[in-house]
């Protein structure tokens, strides 16, 4: 069998499908993997000689992951803050490798990324913390390393009216309407609440808004980990839009192209 002769046609997806096979030695596999373009190593998908990861977690309280989410969102934003609600406590009760996580460092998440309102922050942060938790690989349900939590973040926070906590002690007393983003994306989930609430984006409401979105992704994050290292986490997520449209997206095409979806090349429609 002449191995580079498939890497045109064979997906990441079948080659991790096939790792698992024994038509393929696992030399074989490594041959095949190194032959695609930024295909990870066998040795790299696992984490590596020098990296070492999932990291231990032990379960937390929601409702203290929240607050300090919303508490941190004043400091470093939404992205940094979900990550240091969840990892600040892992330092204390865990120790390393948390206690050299650069958490701040991940300030740069906020409004969707420098400013780009890509994806909302709190939910790049979510999938951070999840992947370094939870194990190689990101990806829908049918992973085969069972990650979905990352994935489930994104469909959850696109279809909850958002934020759902309210902090025991909230920056701004008043009203706090809820909208239902329908995307991960940072700009298109503020954008929304801007539009239903009237408060611009430098306003104290806006802010606090997103820092309480912020805290309702890190309250959703715990209870799922807490699921999880119970055995009982099962997801809900069932996007896989790479095998089920042939493009990486959000579930609502029609939103951005109306009634005209493009077709990506490769779709079998
Ligand atoms: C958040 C908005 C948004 C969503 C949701 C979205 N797209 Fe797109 N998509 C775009 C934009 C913007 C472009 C680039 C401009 C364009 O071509 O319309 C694009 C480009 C594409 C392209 C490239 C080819 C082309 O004709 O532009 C394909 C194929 C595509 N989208 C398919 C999809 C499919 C299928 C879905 C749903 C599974 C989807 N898109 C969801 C915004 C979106």
């Amino acid at each position: 069998m002449n191995k580079t002769n498939n890497t045109e046609t064979i997906t990441r997806r079948k080659l991790l499908v096939n790792a698992g096979k024994a038509a393929l030695g696992t030399a074989g596999i490594i041959t095949l993997a190194a032959a695609l373009p930024g295909f990870p190593s066998k040795a790299e998908a696992t984490g590596g000689s020098t990296e070492k990861w999932p990291w231990p977690y032990v379960k937390l309280d929601p409702d203290k992951t929240a607050e300090l989410a919303y508490q941190e969102w004043y400091r470093v934003f939404c992205g940094a803050a979900v990550i240091n609600s969840v990892f600040s406590q892992l330092r204390e009760k865990v120790g390393e490798p948390y206690k050299s996580f650069p958490s701040d460092s991940f300030v740069f998440l906020e409004g969707g990324m420098a400013g780009w309102g890509t994806v909302c922050g709190s939910n790049a942060g979510a999938n951070i913390v999840s992947n370094v938790i939870i194990g190689p690989r990101i990806a829908g349900p049918d992973c085969e390393h069972g990650h979905t939590i990352g994935s489930e973040m994104m469909q959850w926070y696109s279809e909850t009216a958002l934020p759902v906590f309210t902090p025991k002690e909230p920056k701004q007393k008043t009203a706090i309407v809820q909208t239902t983003s329908e995307s991960p994306l940072c700009h298109v989930s503020v954008g929304k609440w801007m539009k239903k609430s009237g408060y611009a984006l430098a306003s104290p409401e806006r802010k606090d808004r997103c820092a309480r979105v912020a805290a309702s992704v890190a309250y959703k994050l715990v209870q799922d980990l807490n699921a999880w290292k119970d055995g009982k986490y099962v997801t809900k997520a069932d996007w896989m839009p790479g095998k089920d449209v042939g493009i990486t997206a959000q579930q609502n095409c029609n939103e951005c192209h109306g009634t005209k979806v493009p077709a990506p090349p490769s779709a079998k429609k």
